[in-house]
């Protein structure tokens, strides 16, 4: 793989997906892991990221010289391309003079790093300290008004350098700057390719499984999906998917898993119909986090009763199952690392939630990749694009998008509601531009309206279309005006109960994207 070395700053994870663009693989690692462990992984080539320190701070983060001696073509960025300098004798000065945002470029010799990029370029910017002096060896590629070095490299030891950030869109030719390294500068090939992804993870799970049996919960997202369809193509019928029918599925969900994912991959599924049980359950609670504790303890319950059925049957056989799939994404398993002391706002409930008593090894193919290389190979294994391109959908479902009581009545009028918003958002295009837009039942809410000859006393609902990177924060979508009439004339025709729509105006910070 090439390392991306994290020095603390948001920008490593980027930088993986910008390397993974380039169709190479790449994977994060701390820059805390000492170098032995880092060669140890045998890295085609290593990129040190950004950091928020600065070289001189007290306990700033720096990086072990013997590893630019191991002859692995290395790339410093912003922090790691002054971390790199003062390791090999440059000079590192604290100017005081800062630039932030996009600033001027200008290329005195191209060399590997910048060649067929313009001489003068916009490159994004974020530092405080600059390199005055390249070290010995290094060429100087590139200055701007407030770095006198804001690119260098040598050749001879594949050493590379840029102080600005090539992996933000807004530098204008960032892509071609990485990709001159990982190409030319490192001699790697684009050959990471969705393709290649299915080919090693199916080695990667056959290995694992042998002739066990597997279960997996299949929710109707696109993680689970995909990772189920990995492990059939890996072990075909050893795989048994449970989907558990909460009745908190909109429009169709339950038939596209049901009828088009089991038509598109030939997994064997069990269906278990428990929509009464969950209803129950739901009885007269109002309150949120309750209503999401009881929605994951009475899933976990169903899955555990599927479980233990499976296990019942295949023992009569004299199989043994010994694993379960986990769609666990690379975001996961970078963050797992950190993220400690994060508040907790809401209990997330991820359907397929271990139970603690049963013992399973886990298979996770998706551990590698990003949701959109997720997706790339869920189209590349056949997975039915309403499934692939789904937005993402909680675990506890409609369940928290009815303000109120939930019952099946009321789960009827926001299905038939949230229908008609997606297939006006699908037709005017714009699926792209939204993260996801929930739309949400004020079940105890009644507002006064006149339909036909009569006055009507309905229910509102709220379209809550949002755009994000990651849903830790996200800013409400500026929907086209017509798409938003469109929206509320069907709904307010077609849904007898509902008489008017309203439209949520708030960034998350500080509300969150779900209402619940
Ligand atoms: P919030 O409402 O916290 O939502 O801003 C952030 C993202 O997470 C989704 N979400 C969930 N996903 N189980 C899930 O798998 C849950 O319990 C859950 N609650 C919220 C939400 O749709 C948004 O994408």
């Amino acid at each position: 793989p090439v390392l991306v070395v994290d020095f603390g700053a948001q920008y490593s994870q980027l930088i993986a997906r910008r390397v993974r663009e380039a169709k190479v693989y790449s994977e994060v690692v701390p820059h805390s892991m000492p170098v032995e462990q880092m060669l140890a992984k045998d890295p085609a080539a290593i990129i040190l990221s950004g950091g928020p320190a600065s070289v001189y701070a007290d306990g700033a983060p720096g990086i072990d010289a013997s590893l630019f001696e191991a002859g692995v073509p290395i790339m410093g960025i912003c922090y790691g391309f002054q971390v790199m300098a003062q390791a090999l004798g440059g000079e590192v000065a604290r100017t005081g003079l800062s630039e932030f945002g996009g600033t001027p470029v200008e290329v005195c010799s191209a060399g590997v790093l910048l060649a067929g990029t313009p001489e003068k370029q916009d490159a994004w910017m974020s530092h405080g300290d600059s390199v005055h002096r390249a070290p010995e060896g290094f060429e100087v590629l590139a200055t701007t008004a407030g770095a006198p070095v804001a690119a260098f490299e040598d050749r001879e030891r594949r050493l590379f350098g840029v102080q600005w950030h090539p992996e933000v869109k807004h530098s204008a030719h960032g892509q071609a700057v990485l990709e001159r390294f990982l190409y030319d500068g490192a001699g790697l090939a684009p050959d990471w390719t969705p393709g290649n992804v299915i080919a090693e993870q199916v080695a990667a799970i056959r290995a694992q499984v042998g002739d066990a049996r597997v279960i997996c919960a299949l929710s109707g997202g696109v993680d689970s999906a995909v990772a189920a369809a990995l492990v059939q193509k890996a072990v075909g019928d050893q795989l048994t998917c449970v989907h558990v029918d909460h009745g908190l599925m909109r429009e169709g969900e339950v038939e596209q898993i049901e009828r088009d994912f089991v038509a598109a991959t030939g997994v064997n599924l069990v269906v278990r119909d428990e929509k009464k049980r969950f209803l129950d359950a739901l009885a007269g609670v109002s309150d949120p986090e309750t209503k999401r504790k009881i929605i994951g303890r009475e899933f976990i319950r169903v899955f555990e009763d599927a479980q233990r059925d499976i296990i019942a049957e295949a023992g009569e056989h004299g199989e043994e199952v010994r694993f379960l799939v986990q769609g666990t994404l690379y975001p996961d398993v970078v963050e797992s690392g950190g993220g400690e002391g994060a508040a907790n706002i809401k209990s997330h409930h991820n359907v397929g939630g271990l139970p603690e008593d049963l013992k399973f090894e886990l298979v996770e193919p998706l551990r590698t990749l990003f949701k959109d290389e997720v997706r790339a190979v869920g189209r590349e294994l056949g997975v039915p694009e309403e499934i692939v391109s789904r937005q993402p959908f909680p675990g506890p479902g409609l369940g928290i998008r009815i303000i109120g009581e939930v019952t099946a009545e009321r789960l009827d009028i926001l299905r038939k509601a949230d229908a008609i918003a997606r297939e006006e958002l699908t037709k005017a295009g714009l699926d792209g531009e939204i993260w996801q837009c929930p739309v949400v039942l004020l079940a105890d809410v009644r507002s006064v309206g006149v339909q036909g000859d009569g006055r009507t006393y309905g229910h509102p609902v709220v379209l809550r279309p949002v755009s994000s990177e990651d849903a830790m924060t996200a800013d409400w979508t500026r929907l086209p005006y017509e798409v938003l009439a469109t929206i509320s004339t069907r709904i307010t025709n077609e849904v007898r109960e509902i008489n008017r729509v309203v439209l949520d105006v708030t960034s998350k910070p500080p509300a969150t994207i779900e209402w619940e």
